[in-house]
């Protein structure tokens, strides 16, 4: 019995490398093709039937899995853009707005980690509001990296990632998190008109470049309620890729005659009073 179990185990352990090849031929290693190894990965070893893999065969496949070039992509690595304190800190944020009136956004979420963790926060605390999550799904807009190159000094080749991206993925991400409570938008923050998500109280503005952030910025204090939190990714004036976060946030600021708060290196925080 253990014996048949291990060959079907082999059979199915055998396709999923083909699938990871194909994904990994096609797509390149990105984050996502990470993400998916990682989904088949689990399958492979743990639920192959109901049954769990002979656990000496298990180990085998995992040595050899250890001993191959593509060893990064099999065990566990660090899958945030942010620090544990910075997550913690966002974290705290959504517990401080919790009796705000207002949903959450993320503008920017790429492949959905932070998502993820926020809403598993969410989870845990029984907080329960909608969350939108808007991104072009496909990277930064020619526009907006025209303004880095033309206008910042920047160069263009700074500007290729989150290229590799669908909506479709980031919603199986979801779907395969047990999370619900995610509405995806695909959208050009510089076209959509964010005032149309109504009430905020709590956004994650990660879009990185100066022009969408500057241009958001506006539209989302506009609908934030009193009460209500932005925190503003990159904010770091010693960042040559990302600073331009940090111009928008510190002119719009400026202009609101605020003070500027910015934490955790690089979080800016606006706070609406009133
Ligand atoms: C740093 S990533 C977001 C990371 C995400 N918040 C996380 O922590 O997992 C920045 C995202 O902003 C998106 N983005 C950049 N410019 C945009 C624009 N003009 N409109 C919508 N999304 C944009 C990119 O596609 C990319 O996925």
């Amino acid at each position: 019995m253990a014996i048949g179990g291990a060959k079907n185990n082999l059979t199915f352990q055998t396709r999923a490398t083909a699938c990871f090849s194909v994904c990994f031929d096609r797509c390149g290693p990105s984050e996502h093709t990470v993400l998916q190894m990682r989904g088949h990965l689990k399958v492979s070893f743990f639920a192959t039937g109901g049954k769990a893999m002979n656990p000496r065969i298990a180990k085998i496949l995992k040595e050899t899995q250890f001993n191959s070039p593509l060893r990064r992509y099999f065990f566990p690595r660090y899958a945030y853009n942010f620090t544990p304190p910075q997550l913690g800190f966002l974290c705290q944020c959504i517990e401080d707005t919790r009796d705000v009136d207002g949903a959450i956004a993320e503008v920017g979420c790429f492949d959905g980690s932070a998502t993820v963790f926020l809403n598993k926060y969410m989870d845990a605390k029984g907080i329960e509001k909608d969350y939108f999550a808007i991104d072009t799904f496909a990277g930064f807009v020619a526009e907006d990296v025209r303004v880095e190159v033309d206008d910042r000094g920047k160069n263009r080749s700074m500007y290729n990632g989150f290229q590799s991206n669908k909506q479709k993925w980031f919603d199986g991400t979801m779907a395969q998190n047990g999370i619900t409570r995610v509405r995806s938008i695909q959208a050009d923050v510089n076209e959509y008109d964010l005032t149309s998500l109504k009430k905020l109280s709590f956004c994650l503005l990660d879009v990185d470049l100066y022009r969408p952030i500057k241009k958001s910025l506006h539209e989302l204090y506009e609908i934030l309620s009193p009460g209500g939190i932005i925190v503003i990714d990159d904010c770091d004036p010693s960042n040559a890729f990302w600073d331009g976060a940090d111009q928008a946030y510190k002119e719009f600021m400026d202009e609101k005659n605020e003070s500027r708060r910015i934490v955790h290196n690089k979080l800016g925080v606006i706070r609406k009073i009133h």
